[in-house]
């Protein structure tokens, strides 16, 4: 008869085999419906018996929502970079030089060059141990959870035969989809948008939660296995290989023995390259025999044995008509060249950017010049240069603007910042606009109007900001176009029902500079109210796990300001939640209230941030540094030497991590 274990253990193994089929071989053998179900019942056996329980199971892909502090880890071989050629002349040189060295007939293999961000990935006896980044190539940071999550990666190995120990490394790639989806829903709540995948790529492997990172569906093809006891002398050979063990290898890879046969391949995927769902920007040549790389060696910097041909960036070449200053939700002004319409890499192109007012002065462009434009891996088009041996006449020279295009304020440019903002938060077209929508936004408040309505009561002089949502009446919007009761008394409910959205929803909504979701929520459980966190200094700020300086001071520049201030005391009385709820609140203790603690060595339990979160919840205050106000030391192994003698001296009493845990049991 099947047992419980004998179900979740086919269960699992059949999961990881449709996740293989649809990841790996892109090819889906049930519906996703289907899918979701077996994954749900796997989910119900192992939470109904956790004496099951597995970390390698397709169920923990999810990633936890816990934060992790990502540790050092020194590759057992150093990270290289390969050596970049331009053109068929340096490739021919490569394989002269090479075939002069090797002085015996040799293989070469030819592969896409992925361009997203390089991973090293560690197998023990089958079992995926490790994940690291490039770093500074001697060592990386390890972000083994969230490399977890991406699916095309195996947590188990396939079959039998692989070395008991090896190292496999390739690229994880945001696929264009993703990426496009990415950045429209950045664009949405106004977040800085990602210039390319290979930016969005490593962004999110650097994430500190697991969770988001599996939202973002990365990728990853490998590209090179390291190890003692690898099955065979060649790299293609195991490459194929590897793709039997469960790896996603790439079918785009060729084993040519003669210089044509690399031209070939160049000449086809420079083209075909534009099919393929993520990006690549050129063609990797390895020489195929580990004894003959073995003999070609390494320099300080790359192989000798393997040279990467990039392909050209697209550009074109067209003429700037004008320049248009766009003034942002935040204030932001970014100058947008308006360009003789041409086409680049299949869509016609009438915009670029024109980045800053740095990067202006240096291209030292002028009305009528003709440009370089590049699409590269960007999305927004952007200039590259000025073709300034074409330029016969001189039109007025592009000066970034010293005054608002909406509102006439004179603009500021903070220290050690490229980009110029507009100050008039509050008086600003399309800033008051920007921050009404994202006010409303599905995130934020979830008011049922698009940004043409908040552009309609704009108009009208019925709102100067979010608060005044809260005073409208039927009868005002009534006497608007395209208004009617129905619409309009939905309208007024939807306000009225923005008021039993959480606090931290609240805050979002509020569009501090810095706070989007997640440290939103990190805020609210970190400060009870909009009280508290009014009244936090840096320091406080600072010790809440993720804000670093940057969202710190954001935030008390929000908060400095009369205007706003006023804002969230309207909003509070209009009856907005500014604070914890009950029953979020009864997740919380106040086990270690008044107590301060500080933190100080590595651990084994938890992560030193899970530690900060514990601290919070509990009710306890987090610092930096020992002093006469610290009550505990949370000391892990490799403690400064420092820090103890001063708690020594100080009497602060130091406790283990397990006594940790005791307190807040
Ligand atoms: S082999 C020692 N193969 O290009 C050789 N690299 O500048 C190790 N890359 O850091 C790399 N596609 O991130 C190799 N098919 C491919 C590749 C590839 C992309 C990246 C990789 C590496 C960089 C080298």
């Amino acid at each position: 008869m099947e047992t419980i274990k004998d179900r979740i253990e086919a269960l699992r193994k059949r999961i990881e085999k449709l996740n293989y089929g649809y990841y790996v071989l892109s090819k889906p053998e049930i519906s996703d419906f289907e899918f979701d179900r077996l994954m749900k019942e796997l989910e119900h056996l192992e939470a109904e018996h956790p004496e099951f329980f597995d970390p390698n199971s397709p169920t923990q892909r999810v990633g936890s929502d816990i934060n992790k502090n990502f540790v050092q880890v020194e590759h057992v071989y150093p990270m290289l970079s390969l050596s970049n050629t331009y053109s068929e002349g340096e490739v021919t040189d490569f394989y002269n030089r090479t075939s002069k060295s090797l002085n015996e007939p040799f293989e070469i293999v030819c592969e896409l060059k992925y361009d997203g961000t390089s991973i090293s990935l560690t197998y023990e006896n089958g079992v995926l141990i490790r994940a690291v980044t490039r770093g500074d190539s001697v060592r990386g940071d390890d972000v083994t959870a969230n490399v977890r999550t991406i699916k095309s990666i195996p947590l188990k190995l396939h079959g039998t035969n692989y070395p008991a120990l090896f190292e496999i490394r390739g690229e994880v790639l945001m696929p264009w989809l993703v990426f496009e989806d990415l950045n429209r829903e950045r664009a949405e709540s106004e977040e800085p948008l990602f210039a390319n995948p290979r930016n969005a790529a490593s962004g999110t492997l650097k994430l500190q939660n697991p969770a988001i990172v599996a939202s973002r569906r990365l990728d990853s093809y490998l590209y090179y296995l390291l190890g003692e006891n690898l099955p065979f002398d060649g790299h293609y050979e195991n490459l194929k290989k590897a793709g039997s063990w469960g790896f996603k290898i790439s079918d785009a890879i060729k084993k040519c023995e003669t210089l044509e046969e690399v031209f070939e391949f160049i000449a086809y995927w420079d083209k075909e390259r534009r099919n393929l769902p993520v990006a690549t920007d050129g063609i990797v040549l390895k020489i195929n025999s580990a004894r003959q790389q073995l003999n070609l060696g390494w320099t300080s910097k790359s192989p000798r044995w393997a040279i990467a041909y990039k392909f050209q960036a697209e550009s074109a070449e067209t003429r700037l008509n004008s320049v248009d200053f766009q003034v942002g939700r935040t204030g932001a002004v970014t100058p947008v060249a308006n360009l003789e319409p041409v086409l680049l890499s299949g869509t016609i192109v009438k915009r670029a950017s024109l980045h800053n007012a740095d990067i202006i002065e240096n291209f030292d462009i002028h009305i009528g010049d003709l440009c370089y434009v590049e699409k590269g891996g960007e999305i927004i088009p952007k200039i590259t240069g000025v073709n300034k041996a074409a330029r016969f006449i001189l039109g007025d020279k592009v000066r970034f603007i010293k005054n608002c295009p909406e509102c006439g304020t004179p603009l500021v440019r903070e220290e050690g910042e490229a980009i110029h903002y507009c100050p008039n938060h509050f008086g600003c077209p399309p800033q008051i606009k920007g921050m009404v929508e994202h006010f409303v936004s599905r995130k934020a408040m979830y008011i049922n109007i698009g940004s043409e309505t908040v552009n309609q009561f704009y108009n009208a002089g019925l709102i100067k900001n979010a608060a005044d949502l809260y005073e409208l009446k039927a009868e005002d919007v009534l006497k608007l176009d395209r208004w009617a009761e129905k619409s309009a008394r939905n309208f007024i409910e939807s306000v009225h029902e923005s008021l039993s959205v959480p606090y931290d929803r609240a805050l979002y909504a509020l569009g501090i500079r810095y706070v989007g979701e997640t440290v939103a929520k990190r805020l609210a459980n970190a400060f009870h109210s909009i009280d508290d966190l009014m009244k936090a200094d840096y320091e406080q700020l600072i010790t809440v796990g993720e804000i670093g300086e940057v969202i710190a001071r954001s935030v008390l520049n929000y908060f400095s300001i009369e205007s706003n201030r006023r804002l969230v005391e309207r909003l509070k009385n209009y009856g907005v939640q500014f604070t914890l709820r009950e029953d979020e609140l009864a997740e919380k203790t106040n086990k270690l209230n008044g107590q301060t603690f500080v933190i100080s060595g590595t651990f084994s339990l938890h992560s030193r941030d899970e530690y900060k979160v514990l601290i919070e919840k509990n009710g306890g205050k987090n610092t930096s540094s020992v002093s006469a106000k610290t009550d505990y030391i949370l000391a892990g192994e490799n403690i400064g030497p420092a820090k103890l003698e001063k708690a020594m001296k100080m009497e602060i009493k130091i406790i283990s991590e397990v006594e940790f845990l005791k307190m807040i049991e």
